[in-house]
């Protein structure tokens, strides 16, 4: 009866995994739109941590169909891995399907995405070095080879041939790249992960997704990364190579925008970011080092560790607007448990004058500075609270200004990573 999307507001790593498995329970159907092994979404059951890469973070349902969209990048190797990894913790994954339009990662993307990064003049992006940018560059080329392709032995070889021609060149010549790439390995290779994935794949995927549309079943459309992160809209060129914004999800997934019911913004309570690029409110030293080891705020694909910063209103009305958001579902509020004072960020301040519209030039964005309004913390653990009446009055007080800066409801509270630890508001 609903088609709703799932963004992250802020740089990724808001916690949509874990807000996807929980509304996963009342959906007919998950749809994963953009990324790659890029993202790395948690999923907490009891005492079983499960990261997922690529799958839908409604795998857990077995009723539940679960899509790769057409707007995702899939490396095949990780694809299997992480299918393997699920069957063996006893989930049967017999509920995945895998866009046949999906763009397929191959190994001379990653060694273009290291080899880029190592000669990047102007600044290291810090990417995840999985091959994302350049399999979308591809992409966007029309040079990429799709997840059909691979079943059309002659197409496929000629496509790689042409595009192996034209990467070697790349890495040896331009890069000095060390690595080389042996054609008819990585032809054998694919043509057998091809076989495994075979029983998964939706030659259709947009009409499996639109007849469940026309039958009015519950859609959910998991975007990964974040609007910070998206390639038009965030902190560019310190973005990923996609939109994961609510936009993303109707070309990512095939579906129309007149389809969509709510978008769904997951917000932490406080900021974080890995990789390179501005961050306004990041909190250097101490605090910072803090928040990270009790939010273990550590990548779930790189295990990088995370910049943490303050809450950013400037960064959330920004993603409320190019999302169109309808609710917020709030992440980690338990993180801030414990804390004196909370600084909110309401706006910055740009030569002289107070500002609230995300600067997305980062240039100007490096002249802004954060101004902050500063919130009474609570003592109290929030980590076992079911209801909202019974948050600490403080954290209601930050809760609903939070929301009123954003201008949208909020409709979730999460208190702690288990599939339990969230209140309906
Ligand atoms: P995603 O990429 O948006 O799905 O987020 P990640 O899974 O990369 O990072 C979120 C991290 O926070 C994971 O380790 C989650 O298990 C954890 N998490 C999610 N919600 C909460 C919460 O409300 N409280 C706490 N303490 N941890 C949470
Ligand atoms: P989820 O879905 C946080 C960041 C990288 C880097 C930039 C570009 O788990 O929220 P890429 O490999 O995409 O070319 O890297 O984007 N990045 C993420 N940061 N969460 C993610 O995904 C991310 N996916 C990419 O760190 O700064
Ligand atoms: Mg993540």
């Amino acid at each position: 009866m609903t088609v709703s999307i799932i963004v992250g507001t802020q740089w990724g790593d808001e916690g949509k995994g874990k807000i996807t498995d929980y509304l996963t329970q009342d959906m007919d159907m998950v749809v994963r739109y953009q990324g790659g092994n890029n993202a790395g979404h948690t999923v907490v059951i009891k005492d079983k941590i499960f990261k997922l890469h690529l799958i839908p973070s409604g795998i857990f349902y077995n009723n539940v169909l679960c899509v790769i969209g057409n707007g995702v990048v899939v490396d095949p190797a990780v694809l299997i891995q992480e299918i393997e990894t699920l069957k063996s913790q006893g989930f049967s994954v017999s509920n995945l399907r895998i866009s046949a339009q999906a763009h397929v990662i191959f190994p001379y993307h990653r060694y273009l995405d290291q080899a880029q990064e190592k000669k990047r003049e102007a600044g290291r992006i810090g990417t995840t070095s999985r091959g994302i940018g350049p399999c979308y560059v591809d992409k966007y080329n029309r040079r990429g080879i799709r997840i059909a392709d691979l079943y059309n032995e002659k197409v496929f070889r000629e496509k790689l041939d042409w595009n192996i021609k034209e990467k070697s060149f790349l890495l040896d010549k331009f890069y000095a790249f060390d690595k080389k790439i042996d054609i008819d390995k990585i032809y054998v290779d694919y043509l057998g992960y091809a076989l495994a994935i075979k029983q998964y794949v939706a030659l259709e995927s947009t009409a499996l997704i639109n007849e469940a549309i026309e039958k009015k079943k519950n859609i959910l459309l998991e975007g990964a990364q974040g609007a910070m992160l998206d390639v038009d809209h965030g902190t560019f060129p310190f973005v990923t190579s996609s939109n994961p914004i609510a936009g993303g999800a109707c070309t990512g997934a095939g579906v129309g925008p007149t389809a969509i019911d709510e978008v769904i913004g997951v917000v932490k309570a406080y900021v974080t970011r890995v990789g390179s690029g501005p961050f306004p409110t990041e909190i250097e030293g101490k605090l910072g080092d803090e928040l990270r080891e009790k939010g273990g705020e550590y990548g779930a694909t790189t295990g990088r560790p995370r910049r943490c910063g303050w809450f950013d209103a400037v960064v959330m009305k920004h993603a409320a607007r190019i999302n169109g958001l309808t609710q917020l579902a709030i992440t980690k509020l338990d993180v801030l448990d414990g804390l004196d004072k909370i600084e909110l960020c309401v706006a910055y301040e740009y030569k002289g004058k107070q500002i609230t519209d995300f600067p997305t030039d980062i240039h100007r964005l490096a002249e802004c500075k954060p101004i902050y309004e500063e919130h009474a913390g609570w003592s109290e653990d929030t980590t076992k609270i079911k209801e909202y009446n019974d948050l600490p009055e403080n954290a209601k007080k930050y809760l609903a200004r939070l929301s009123e800066l954003a201008g949208v409801k909020i409709s979730l509270i999460s208190v702690g990573a288990e599939r339990g630890q969230i209140i309906e508001v």
